[in-house]
């Protein structure tokens, strides 16, 4: 994670710096600095814990000089506390070299202990703080030598960029299996560790690839192979544009993206179903090849995790096809079975989660197909699928993912009727119901939204349990997952989601007066097993809310809270039963008084293993 800028050219390069990162602070938000030269020249740098609003205010304190180049990061701690002592740049000794980086070095403890024995001081607890002083201890007068040199000796991820007061007109990157990229300006540079970042500067830019090594000035960029061989990069005309990022009256932006949920799956079904016509632009894998296929394995992290998991339901109840859901960290590692005939459905929000690409390239080095499900355009997952299928859901802010997981779902049904009618899998009658069904989904969503203040109430009464459980059963397994971790990851209560029928196997130790048990419970298949789980809850004494379908008189019986949705097709009920959910976990953690867009030791984007 962290995000890296730097800038090199005539203007001021502080406030652009402090422009772009705040565009970057999705990527991590525990500290951040910036690392300027002055005109001596002397490297000047400024660090902060928290969030960039506070490096901000220590520039007003403290300025900077006006510079011509300069580094700046925003953090998300991997090795050492988030403090300003840690926050990036870090320096040598000297205060010759300031580097920026993204990534883990996995050797730094080796590489530190032998820094240390060449009287190299460190004041910080960072992996990235031996690569300032390795480039240090390295450089004899040229700074390109000394990064190659440096670079070589490094183990694991890494983005890094590299600025040095011997040298005023020189700005160096580096990455390995961490992304950045240069942007090209007019008589000035860029790097950063994402495009949004520098996109109403410039929109010409090179993607770094592993293995490579660039030098800035602000006329020329120059790529080179970690070997030193020159290569010409491509240069990219971003054509996509970042919506502006604004609250629009909401207290949130989660809340405003939970809002935004009708738009966004109306924009979609327009798009990829005109006129209840499918069109999966981005799929490019052939009729001949998805009939071919035994077996989809989908990998993801996180909500994109559940959101494969409902694929999985989906893709077998309508396309009769083997599939398989895998976190991307496990999968990567776990020789998985995977060959030409698998289809590998890649499920990311950001296109940068580093499992999640770690996995595809496990995946297409055993030749297997990939497809990606992606929010953001032009991201590396993006770039490395074979196929991508954008969900544009619009940039989504809120670290806790709402709009993205729907927009996943939604993907995984309009993938679901062109595996089932490319393989012939359901009747033309089902899959125009289907069709129809799913058209309906963005409006059932406008009722079901206005039911949110009689939400807030039921959350409100529920905030002050310690624990919380999330049950569900069949396709609503993924979504008593889901609505576990939105709690969690917002309000930092312990819950869990699980499979009902798994209550009886251990969690229902936990039951007594003191626990909410949230149930989905729908009319289904499986609606009486679940009455028959809440029922076990009751005498135990747990507090039931139950996600219930509208017109079920039933269960008000059984529940102390019930939130009802409109009845649809079992199949299509996870699109609408996360609702309520997110709204619960939203109300709770504002409750609590919690920093709902920007909980605490999460970023956005998971860029580190
Ligand atoms: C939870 C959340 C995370 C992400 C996960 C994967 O609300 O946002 O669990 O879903 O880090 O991220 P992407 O989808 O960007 O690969």
């Amino acid at each position: 994670m962290c995000g890296i800028i730097g800038y090199i050219g005539s203007r001021d390069a502080t406030p652009i710096l402090l422009e772009s990162l705040k565009k970057l602070e999705y990527r991590g938000y525990d500290s951040s600095g910036v690392a300027v030269l002055d005109h001596h020249p002397h490297l000047i740098v400024r660090k902060s814990k928290g969030k960039i609003k506070n490096l901000e205010e220590l520039l007003c304190t403290k300025p900077v000089p006006f510079s011509n180049l300069g580094v700046s990061h925003t953090r998300w701690a991997t090795h050492g506390l988030p403090c300003d002592e840690n926050a990036h740049p870090h320096t040598d000794n000297a205060h010759r070299i300031a580097v920026v980086h993204n990534g883990i070095i996995e050797n730094y403890a080796q590489l530190k202990e032998k820094l240390k024995r060449q009287d190299c001081h460190f004041v910080s607890q960072t992996d990235t703080e031996v690569i300032a002083h390795l480039i240090s201890v390295l450089y004899k007068g040229d700074l390109k030598t000394a990064v190659y040199k440096a670079i070589a000796q490094l183990k694991g991820a890494f983005a890094i960029g590299v600025i040095s007061k011997d040298h005023p007109d020189l700005l160096v990157a580096a990455r390995v299996g961490s992304p950045l990229i240069i942007g090209l300006g007019d008589k000035e540079n860029y790097i950063a560790s994402d495009v949004p970042a520098i996109l109403d500067r410039t929109r010409r830019v090179i993607y770094l690839k592993d293995g490579q090594v660039a030098f800035l000035s602000k006329d020329k960029v120059e790529v080179f192979t970690f070997e030193g061989k020159k290569v010409t990069p491509k240069i990219d005309t971003v054509s996509f544009s970042i919506g502006s990022a604004q609250k629009d009256g909401y207290d949130h932006f989660m809340l405003k993206e939970i809002h935004e949920q009708p738009q966004v799956l109306s924009a979609m079904l327009k798009y990829r179903l005109p006129k209840g016509k499918l069109k999966l632009e981005g799929l490019t894998v052939s009729d001949e090849i998805l009939n071919s296929i035994k077996k989809i394995t989908i990998v993801a992290c996180g909500t994109a995790y559940h959101a494969g998991l409902v694929g999985k339901y989906i893709i077998e109840d309508m396309a009769r096809l083997m599939t398989e859901v895998d976190t991307s960290s496990e999968f990567r590692y776990r020789k998985p079975i995977v060959d030409k005939n698998t289809l590998i459905i890649a499920v990311s929000q950001s296109g940068e989660t580093a499992d999640t690409l770690a996995a595809v390239r496990e995946a297409k080095a055993q030749g297997a197909k990939v497809v990606s499900i992606c929010n953001v355009i032009g991201s590396s997952l993006a770039r490395e699928s074979d196929g991508v299928l954008y969900t544009h859901a619009g940039p989504e802010i809120g670290v806790a993912s709402t709009k993205a997981y729907t927009a996943q779902l939604m993907m995984f049904y309009l993938l679901g009727l062109k595996l089932a009618h490319t393989r012939h899998a359901v009747t033309p009658a089902r899959l125009k119901r289907l069709v129809k069904d799913l058209q309906n989904i963005p409006y059932l969503y406008k009722g079901l939204l206005k039911k949110r203040s009689m939400i807030l109430k039921i959350a409100e009464a529920n905030s002050h349990f310690g624990c919380f459980l999330y049950l569900g059963r069949n396709i609503n397994y993924p979504t008593a997952l889901e609505g576990a971790l939105k709690l969690k990851e917002i309000s930092y209560i312990p819950a869990e989601g699980y499979a009902a029928g798994e209550m009886k196997h251990g969690p229902i130790a936990l039951i007594d007066e003191y626990r909410a048990v949230v149930c989905v419970a729908l009319q289904s298949h499986v609606y009486e097993k679940m009455i028959s789980n809440i029922q076990e809850i009751r005498a135990r004494k747990g507090n039931v809310i139950a996600i219930a379908t509208e017109g079920d008189k039933e269960i008000a019986h059984h529940a102390h809270y019930v939130i009802d949705i409109p009845a649809v097709e079992e199949l299509l009920t996870p699109l609408l039963a996360i609702i309520p959910l997110q709204l619960i976990a939203y109300y709770i953690a504002v409750k609590r008084g919690n920093d709902v867009d920007q909980p605490r030791n999460l970023a956005k984007s998971v860029t580190v293993e």
